[in-house]
């Protein structure tokens, strides 16, 4: 299509994001992570996300959750600072504390007025997935009117629902589908399934090479959307931390394979990958 410019990517992709760590590095200059992720139910999203934004090194987590998940969290999640819900003021504190923010995964449809705020307050760059898509789905809020900078990560049906079409529909071309989501929230679109695409509002977009069907299993999305944001966190440029983070998580997939076979790999065994590829990166 005129206008638009596609490239695969490389690990030459994946290098430019993973800088050498700077002698001088303190938690304070390693990116401070916000996840507003996590719900009765759906407490395992937060934790998985949570667990891949440490393994991508962000210097400082914190978490914003009901009061009912936290002894889960807190007990699955060691490393990280966490903030009970009772109120917008500790809300925007802990906003205004990150570096980036995740928000939406395993969030559920009940936490509105809490998706509500996040969007309406957070001074740092986003990630919003899931939950956080599907309420931007059901009430139509524009994506595109975000003062910071975002990246939306929607599987096909997510995709489906932001774009009021059929998942067979967003499949049958993807590319387009990407690009059009791109121009829907003015900011990097992530459409997962196999040969993810991330695409730009200015017609760019990279396809990635890594992954396999071993992923396809509840929990690989959030590893995700977590490591989308610890890059973001660490000031990677939105769409190099979208694309970047794809192809790493790809990569851990395929050495998740080779390791444990595709079929019984699980969302979990991703993170303890990264250790693997980030010491052929050092
Ligand atoms: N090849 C390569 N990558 C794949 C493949 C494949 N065949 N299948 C899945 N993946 C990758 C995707 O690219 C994406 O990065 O796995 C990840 C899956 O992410 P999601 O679809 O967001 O799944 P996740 O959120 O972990 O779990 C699904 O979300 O929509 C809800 O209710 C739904 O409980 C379900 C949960
Ligand atoms: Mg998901």
């Amino acid at each position: 299509k005129a206008g638009t410019s596609g490239e695969v990517t490389g690990s030459e992709h994946l290098r430019a994001l993973l800088r050498p760590l700077d002698i001088q590095a303190h938690k304070g200059s390693q990116g401070r992570l916000l996840m507003v992720c996590g719900s009765w139910g759906m407490a395992g999203a937060c934790v998985m996300a949570a667990r891949a934004a440490l393994r991508c090194g962000v210097g400082l987590l914190d978490i914003v959750c009901e009061e009912r998940v936290y002894p889960l969290l807190a007990g699955a999640v060691p490393e990280a600072v966490f903030t009970v819900l009772d109120g917008p003021d500790r809300l925007f504190g802990s906003l205004k504390a990150a570096n980036a923010c995740v928000l939406g995964c395993g969030l559920g449809n009940g936490q509105e007025s809490l998706i509500r705020q996040v969007l309406g307050c957070c001074p740092v760059p986003l990630v919003i997935d899931a939950d956080g898509l599907n309420f931007c789905a059901r009430t139509g809020f524009d994506l595109s009117a975000l003062p910071v900078p975002h990246v939306i990560t929607p599987h096909p049906g997510e995709a489906a629902r932001l774009l009021g079409r059929s998942v067979a529909e967003i499949q049958a071309g993807r590319i387009p589908a990407a690009l059009e989501l791109a121009k829907l929230s003015d900011g990097p679109a992530l459409l997962k399934g196999a040969a993810t695409v991330t695409a730009r509002p200015d017609g760019r977009f990279a396809i990635n090479p890594t992954g396999n069907p071993g992923m396809a299993k509840g929990g690989s999305g959030d590893v995700l959307a977590g490591m989308i944001g610890a890059f973001l966190s660490q000031g990677a440029e939105p769409f190099e931390a979208a694309r970047g983070a794809a192809y790493l998580h790809g990569l851990a997939g395929d050495r998740c394979r080779d390791r444990l076979s595709a079929r019984g790999m699980l969302p979990t065994d991703l993170s303890s990958e990264l250790l693997e590829i980030f010491k052929d990166f050092e």
